[in-house]
């Protein structure tokens, strides 16, 4: 492994704060040899600044799940940018697919999160994915290539760009090395013709584990990865982190 993988750990909804600060102090102790590996945890918001205070002085890196595309105002139950910076952040997951579902998300709101996210000079890490309809009816190129025309801003050094089939999340479902592969190319095609963009970090995310997790980065030669379910188990993460 010759470059840097960002491992990123989505906890969705889930862990109380006791579970939290265990699963938080475990990881921790976990001797990442290799320091290409970018442990990068994010809990949900109210977890924070506990997680933040606990990971001070070791090298996990905190995230958020989301934030709104204004700085600040009348957005009842919303949570700043300036916030998540306050208390540690130095990523931000935005448009989920999860909340491009239950929160009406469009690419247009992605991309202004987005642009906000990079001016406040935190990295946000923008999905995308096609339903099982989408891949079935072959229209997942047209439907990946909206949302990448869309909710990626232009003139940018880099970007973090997690490819999720939302087919695969949850389910145990991986798509194939040469259907991660072509999203990959159909994406670096894409973003550098049309974006203005010197580098892509590619992650993938759908129902990754320690036992997929080296077949898909040795086969297909992406950045890092996105996980749900397995990071909320140690021994998963730890064999994740640990895999090189
Ligand atoms: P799972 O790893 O549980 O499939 O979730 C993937 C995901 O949605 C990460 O953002």
């Amino acid at each position: 492994m010759s470059q840097v993988k960002l491992i990123v750990s989505n906890w969705k909804m889930n862990l109380n704060i006791n579970q939290a600060r265990t699963l938080t102090n475990k990881l921790k102790k976990i001797q990442i040899k290799n320091n290409l590996i970018k442990n990068i945890i994010c809990p949900q918001f109210i977890l924070l600044p506990i997680i933040s205070n606990i990971i001070k002085e070791s090298d996990i890196l905190l995230g958020a799940q989301d934030c709104h595309y204004k700085k600040f105002g009348a957005y009842t139950g919303d949570t700043s940018v300036e916030l998540l910076k306050e208390v540690g952040c130095k990523y931000v997951i935005i448009g989920h697919s999860e909340r491009r579902k239950e929160h009406h998300e469009t690419n247009n709101i992605i991309r202004q999160k987005a642009q906000l996210v990079i001016s406040e000079k935190l990295k946000p890490i923008i999905c995308i994915g096609e339903s099982l309809k989408e891949r079935k009816n072959n229209k997942y190129l047209n439907i990946l290539e909206e949302q990448l025309k869309v909710s990626i801003p232009h003139n940018l050094d880099e970007i973090i760009i997690a490819y999720e089939p939302i087919w695969s999340i949850g389910t145990g479902l991986v798509p194939t090395e040469e259907e991660i592969k072509e999203i990959k190319n159909f994406t670096y095609d894409f973003v550098f013709k049309s974006k203005n963009i010197s580098k892509i970090f590619f992650l993938y995310g759908g129902s990754v584990n320690s036992e997929n997790i080296s077949k898909i980065f040795e086969s297909s030669d992406i950045n890092g990865a996105l996980i749900g379910g397995s990071s909320l188990k140690f021994e998963e993460i730890n064999k994740i982190l640990t895999f090189g």
